[in-house]
C-alpha cells in the first residue's frame, strides 16, 4: 500500500510518503527562501517522496519562531517560492507550505520583544509570560494566515498545512492548558478550535477557491503525564479532528507535544518496533472518527511498521522527518527494495542551525 496513490481532496498524490514539515535553517534572515532550500526539496522529490511539506513559514514577523526560518508574510516572496515549487513539480511530487505563528513559542529579539498567546500562561521552560491577545489582534492574525495561504497559492504550492501542533499559536488555542479565554475563542472545545475554522473560512474567501487544499497538523496531546487535568489529550482530540474535518480540511496529520513536555514531539532513541509510530493510537482513534485521510508522524522507521500502520488502518499516510534528513533517498531505496529500515537513530543532532543535516557519527 505504501506506493499506492491517494487523494487528499483535489490533491492527487502518487504514494503514501510525506516529508513532515521540518525547519531547515536555510532561509535568509528576512525569511526569503534560498537556492539551498529549493535544492533540498528537489532532492526529496527526485527520490519519490509523494508529498513534501515545507518547514514552518511564519505568517507575520511577530510570529517568527526561529533563526533562518522561511517567511510568507509579504508578496515579495512569491517570485522566489515559484522557482522552488517549479523545482519540485519537475518530478511526480507535490509540495504544500506549512504556515505558522510561533505564539508563546516565538523567538524573542530586540525587534520582537513580546510573546503573544491566547492567554497569559507562563512558559515553564523560560519563565516568560506572554501577552493575552486582544480580539483585534486575533482578527488581524486570522487575516495574516489567510493572506499567507493566498501567497502560497499564487506561488504554485499545491496547498497549505496549518501548523496546529507543538505548542505554537494555533496549537495553544486548541489546548485548555494554554487557552484560558472566556470570549468566542476560549472555553468549550468548539470555541478553542474556532480560530482555525475562522482561518479556513477566511482562506476560502480571500483565495475565492473552495477547493484549494488546506490540511492541518494537529496536536492530539500536549504530552503531559496522563494524570494532569485540563490539558489536551484523548478523547477530546477526536472531537477537535471532527470539527476540523467538518470545516473542510482535506487531511489531518496527527502529532503531539508542547515545549513544556520535553522531547515528546521528537522522541529519541527509537530502537524497537514497539517504540516506533508513537502517536499511532491517537491517529487510529481520529481515523475511525473522520472520513478524510489521516497522516501519522513520529518515530516511523521500518517498512514493516509503516505497512502495518496502513493495513491495520492506523493511518492513510506515513510522514517522516528525521529519517529524511539522514537519508533523503530513503523512499526511493524502500521502493527499489534496497532497504527496509531507516538508518536514523533518533538522536536529534540534526537540529543544526547551520542547516539541517545528520550529525550522528555512525563510525563511533
Ligand atoms: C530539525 C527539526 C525541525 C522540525 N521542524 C518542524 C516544523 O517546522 N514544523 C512541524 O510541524 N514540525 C517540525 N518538526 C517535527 C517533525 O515534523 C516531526 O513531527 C517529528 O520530528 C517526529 O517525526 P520523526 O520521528 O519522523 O522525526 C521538526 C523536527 C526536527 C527534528
Amino acid at each position: 500500500m505504501l506506493f499506492e496513490p491517494i487523494e487528499l481532496g483535489k490533491l492527487e498524490l502518487s504514494n503514501r510518503f510525506v516529508r513532515s514539515a521540518t525547519h531547515e535553517w536555510m532561509a535568509e534572515p528576512d525569511g526569503s527562501p534560498t537556492e539551498r532550500l529549493g535544492e533540498l526539496y528537489s532532492e526529496l522529490a527526485r527520490n519519490r517522496v509523494g508529498l513534501i511539506i515545507t518547514g514552518y513559514a511564519y505568517v507575520n514577523p511577530q510570529g517568527k519562531s526561529d533563526r533562518l526560518q522561511q517567511g510568507i508574510y509579504d508578496d515579495r516572496f512569491i517570485a522566489s517560492y515559484k522557482e522552488l515549487v517549479f523545482g519540485v513539480h519537475r518530478y511526480k511530487s507535490k509540495i504544500v507550505m506549512q504556515i505558522s505563528h510561533g505564539g508563546r513559542q516565538t523567538m524573542l529579539t530586540a525587534q520582537n520583544p513580546m510573546l503573544f498567546a491566547p492567554s497569559a500562561v507562563t512558559v515553564r521552560t523560560t519563565g516568560i509570560t506572554p501577552e493575552e491577545m486582544t480580539e483585534d489582534e486575533v482578527f488581524a492574525t486570522i487575516d495574516d494566515f489567510a493572506n499567507a495561504a493566498r501567497r502560497a497559492k499564487e506561488s504554485g504550492f499545491d496547498g497549505v498545512q496549518l501548523h496546529c501542533a507543538h505548542g505554537f499559536l494555533l496549537s495553544s488555542f486548541i489546548s485548555p492548558y494554554t487557552n484560558r479565554r472566556t470570549d468566542r475563542w476560549g472555553g468549550s472545545t468548539e470555541k478553542r478550535v474556532q480560530i482555525i475554522v475562522d482561518i479556513i473560512n477566511r482562506i476560502r474567501e480571500i483565495t475565492d477557491d473552495r477547493d484549494f487544499p488546506i490540511m492541518v497538523k494537529m496536536n492530539a496531546t500536549d504530552g503531559f503525564p496522563k494524570d494532569k487535568k485540563n490539558v489536551l489529550d484523548a478523547p477530546e482530540c477526536v472531537d477537535i479532528a471532527k470539527i476540523l474535518a467538518a470545516s473542510g480540511v482535506c487531511a489531518i496529520e496527527v502529532s503531539g507535544g508542547i515545549v513544556e513536555a520535553s522531547d515528546e514531539l521528537f522522541r529519541t532513541k527509537i530502537k524497537t518496533h514497539e517504540e516506533e509510530a508513537y502517536y499511532r493510537d491517537y491517529s487510529k482513534m481520529i481515523k475511525e472518527a473522520v472520513d478524510i485521510p489521516v497522516i501519522l508522524v513520529g518515530g516511523l522507521r521500518s517498512k514493516v511498521v509503516m505497512d502495518k500502520m496502513l493495513s491495520e488502518k492506523y493511518a492513510d499516510m506515513i510522514s517522516l522527518c528525521r529519517p529524511l534528513i539522514c537519508e533523503p533517498e530513503l523512499v526511493e531505496n524502500i521502493y527499489s527494495g534496497k532497504t527496509d529500515i531507516a538508518k536514523c537513530v533518533s538522536c536529534n543532532l540534526c537540529s543544526d542551525e547551520s542547516g539541517i543535516k545528520c550529525n550522528y557519527d555512525f563510525e563511533d
